[in-house]
């Protein structure tokens, strides 16, 4: 039986991407333009630039990828785009697209949800993946932990209540004047410094009833402050700090958010009895959550799946994969399918 292949398109921030994968997980082509570059000089994604990037690197990466796979579009035998959540304009571009491709070729349509490409990124390299498990998606606009039963089936189990980790990186390296994103450059910077120089505190989130937290919901936005107060207490006049010092509150930011991450996951695992978890979204590709979560759960006996570096951030390999799936089960998405700035994926 001929394997079919999912055309993915991903445009929901400021990553254009375009894959080819042959069900389930064959990658035959992975194509990714970020635009980090671009949005630095502004120290944050700009929505608007963001779209006409989209737009002008789209059909080139389309071409691309056809001939990285060495196939056409006769071969291709469905397309699929994330439709939600991100930046309203950024999606459109590559959603409109995926809808004139098919269109154009004659081919059916699925419209994807990016956390939930987040969630199954994971599947592209592992084929083993046991359920349920525990999946946290972790990235500059999302903090959430999952319960997956199988897939397609999401229940959402904790959230941050502020910032996203990844924001928290972003926010953290602005501050001490180390550009964007602020993830890869704190990850680097830390290896040189004190992870123990400072102790930033951890939220306390406690279970609340009353104000709705559970107590697998993250908080970012406290500790975030603590480390602007303590470099207010410590710069020099000029508002600057040696580098030593900056690479030091780099490495006892991140300790600290590594810290918080890890045990809300093993926590997840406790109560939903899972000895399996995985992990994704861009702040997934730090190198110290990857070896201090692979060290905890090996102690706790739980099983971890790292996706590679490249999957973690954002890909269309993960939206391909979500696509071929739910095509062989039977979805097709109509022309009319909206972009959502906000769409979680709780069953
Ligand atoms: O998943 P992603 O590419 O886009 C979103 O959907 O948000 O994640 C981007 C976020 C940014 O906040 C970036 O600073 C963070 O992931 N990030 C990292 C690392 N690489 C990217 N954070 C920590 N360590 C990294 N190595
Ligand atoms: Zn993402």
């Amino acid at each position: 039986m001929k394997k079919i292949i999912t055309l993915g398109i991903e445009s929901s921030c400021d990553e254009t991407a375009v894959a080819l994968v042959r069900y389930p997980n064959d990658i035959l082509a992975s194509q990714i333009s970020s635009q980090e570059k671009i949005h630095a000089a502004f120290g944050g994604v700009v929505p608007e630039i963001a779209s006409r990037r989209h737009m002008e690197m789209m059909v080139s990466l389309f071409n691309s990828a056809l001939k990285e796979a060495g196939i056409e579009m006769d071969d291709v035998d469905v397309v699929a785009a994330t439709r939600a959540p991100g930046l309203i304009g950024a999606l459109l571009v590559g959603l409109s697209f995926a809808k004139s491709i098919a269109y154009a070729y004659d081919k059916p349509f699925i419209g994807v949800n990016h956390l939930e490409g987040h969630l199954n990124a994971v599947h592209l390299e592992h084929d083993d993946v046991a359920y349920p498990h525990i999946g946290l998606v972790v990235s500059g606009g999302h903090t959430s932990l999952y319960l997956i039963k199988k897939f397609g089936h999401y229940e959402l189990l904790g959230a941050t209540r502020d910032d996203a980790a990844g924001e928290a990186y972003d926010k953290v390296a602005k501050l001490l004047g180390l550009g964007y994103p602020g993830g890869p450059i704190i990850d680097k910077l830390a290896k040189t410094g004190n992870p123990k120089a400072f102790r930033f505190t951890r939220p306390r989130l406690g279970k609340s009833e009353a104000f709705g937290i559970g107590e697998l919901d993250f908080s970012f936005s406290g500790l975030k402050t603590a480390v602007m107060q303590e470099f207010k207490k410590i710069a020099n006049s000029d508002g600057t700090l040696s580098d030593q010092i900056k690479a030091d509150m780099a490495a006892s930011f991140q300790a600290t958010v590594v810290d918080i991450l890890t045990k809300q996951v093993l926590l997840a695992c406790k109560e939903h009895a899972c000895k399996t978890a995985i992990i994704s979204g861009g702040v997934a590709a730090n190198s110290a959550l990857r070896e201090h979560l692979s060290l905890a759960c090996k102690n706790e006996g739980i099983t971890v799946h790292l996706p590679a570096m490249k999957f973690c951030t954002d890909n269309a390999a993960m939206i391909a994969y979500v696509g071929g799936v739910r095509f062989m089960n039977g979805q097709r998405d109509t022309f009319d399918l909206a972009a959502k700035a906000n769409e979680d994926i709780c069953i």
